[in-house]
């Protein structure tokens, strides 16, 4: 392993132009690099002028760019941030909470698809969007999928090595779960695939999160089989119209639902939507619903059959015939500032609760959203060291808070919000840990302590033991077997740890 001596940032540029074409460098001083950076900042919470931003935008288009800038970075002292779609709620993939060098390594010129329809596989690239991975596939076949993210602009990179789950969670599981290979850089600059990396690093980099385990240049997925008539229904119920009622009905009977069927709840003020997908028609699904969950009043004219493909953006915008606009959009202008939480849930909440939400919470000056995805069937029938994320048996559903505002100095009231409800909910939600989910990252559930210039595993438990359980021990032994100077780290990267506890 290269020690990391101080920071030269000429040395490092120098080390770079000579293998990597300059126009693919982008230095803070140039004029396109605000550009190059704003792209995906998706939260523009972090695109103010105090976020400490990279000294150079790395922009490869093939691997060997990449394991030159990790080598280059080695050798100058410079660390590496990766950013394939830019998702990241605390915008960790491109900007530091404290002050440091480093280079962004930005997947956003590597983004092609290869599909087997034959063999049911795909080779994905980590900058391509979960909508062009989508849309190739329907391409190849109106009868295959792939079962990660709702949101078509997130990327590939970030979304499967935090997990990845959406509409087939219930059917297929999570992203990283269909993966069979990957493509990983890894902190020696070596390019790796599944037969000549370790079998725990193998497991770490499906799930464990970004960038502590190397840079994913690409992934190869299991495609899964759907039929080629699925059926979306949206109904949305008020307080007036006993939302409530039905709501508290919706948790146990959502869980142990068919795996077809995807009941899922936004709720918003004081109303909510029912969002399903079911893989099937509507002549199956109506008489399911009205045998299994009566009370939501769903029939046959709340059917929309379409195919999986049009589902995408059907659920996304509400409507099925702009496949290719909204799925190849990458000019997606929605960059609201924004706060996120999540939780798990495995006891189902007294009535009361759902009361306080609709009545109180959710109607609160600064209230934002809440999102109710049911878990069961096949996310829950995996055991929890399957794979990194844990959130499996006898979780009845997650919940995200989601909080979006418009102006920088409009964030008091949401912040507020956001924090007063995650505190409210605690005594109805998974303990010790209180579970969150990886891939929706929250910076106030802890962040990495740096000691003698390395994340120490103690810090990192704090908020590891969150969104991994027992499997974050695992992973840091991971990591001092594969980074253990630490040189891939963010916040809240998986710090190595050399010794088994
Ligand atoms: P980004 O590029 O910011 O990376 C996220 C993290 O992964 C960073 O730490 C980064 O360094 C690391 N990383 C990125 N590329 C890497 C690579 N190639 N190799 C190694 N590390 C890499 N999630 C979900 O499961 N289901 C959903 O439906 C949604 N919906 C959703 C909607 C919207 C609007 C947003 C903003 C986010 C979501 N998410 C989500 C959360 C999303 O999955 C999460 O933010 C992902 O990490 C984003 O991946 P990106 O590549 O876009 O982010």
């Amino acid at each position: 392993y290269f020690p990391v001596p101080p920071a030269t940032k000429e040395d490092f540029l120098g080390c770079l132009v000579k293998e990597i074409p300059p126009r693919l460098l982008y230095a803070k001083s140039s004029p396109a690099f605000p550009a190059v950076l704003g792209q995906t900042i998706r939260n523009s919470r972090w695109s103010s002028a105090d976020s400490v931003k990279p000294l150079y935008i790395i922009t490869p288009t093939n691997a060997s760019h990449i394991q030159s800038a990790v080598l280059c970075g080695r050798r100058n002292g410079v660390r590496i941030r990766v950013r394939s779609g830019g998702h990241d709620y605390e915008g960790l993939s491109y900007r530091s909470l404290q002050p440091e060098n480093f280079a962004v390594v930005d997947l956003n010129l590597m983004r092609s698809v290869w599909v087997d329809g034959k063999a049911r596989t795909a080779w994905v690239n980590s900058g391509a969007q979960l909508g062009e991975l989508y849309y190739a596939i329907s391409k190849a076949s109106s009868t295959l999928a792939f079962p990660a993210g709702v949101c078509p602009t997130i990327g590939v990179g970030g979304n499967l090595a935090g997990g990845g789950f959406g509409m087939l969670l219930r059917k297929f599981g999570i992203a990283a779960e269909n993966v069979v290979d990957v493509k990983v850089v890894d902190a020696n600059g070596k390019l790796l695939d599944k037969s000549s990396m370790s079998a725990d690093h193998f497991w770490a980099v499906r799930g464990g999160g970004g960038e502590s385990f190397g840079i994913v240049v690409s992934w190869q997925v299991k495609l899964q089989p759907v039929p080629p008539t699925v059926t979306i229904f949206k109904i949305a119920k008020a307080v007036s119209e006993g939302v409530v009622d039905i709501v508290n009905k919706w948790q146990s009977v959502a869980p142990q639902l068919p795996a077809d069927l995807m009941i899922r709840v936004i709720a918003m003020g004081s109303k909510a939507t029912f969002e399903a997908m079911y893989l099937g028609t509507c002549k199956t699904l109506t008489p399911l619903m009205q045998s299994k969950f009566p009370e939501l009043g769903m029939n046959a004219s709340h059917c929309n059959e379409m195919s999986w493909i049009e589902s995408i953006p059907f659920i996304h915008l509400g409507k099925k015939d702009s496949v290719e606009d909204d799925l190849l959009n990458r000019n997606n202008n929605f960059k609201p500032f924004a706060e996120y939480k999540s939780d798990y849930v495995y006891q189902p909440f007294p009535k009361t609760v759902w009361e306080q939400i609709f009545n109180t919470w959710l109607v609160k000056p600064g209230a934002g959203i809440m999102i109710f995805d049911p878990y069961g069937a096949a996310i829950s029938a995996t055991p929890e060291a399957a794979t990194p994320f844990p959130h499996r048996k006898g979780v009845l559903f997650n919940i995200q808070y989601v909080n979006y505002w418009f102006a920088p100095e409009a964030g008091a009231a949401p912040l507020s919000w956001s924090k007063d409800m995650y505190n409210y909910m605690e005594p109805y939600v998974s303990k010790n840990p209180r579970q969150a989910y990886a891939n929706y990252r929250d910076i106030d559930l802890g962040r990495n302590e740096v000691v003698d210039d390395v994340s120490t595993y103690s810090s990192g438990k704090v908020w590891g033991q969150k969104y991994f359980k027992d499997n974050y021990e695992r992973l840091a032994l991971t990591k001092g077997k594969i980074d253990p100077t630490d040189y891939f780290r963010n916040e809240q990267s998986i710090p190595p740890l050399i010794q088994k506890y």
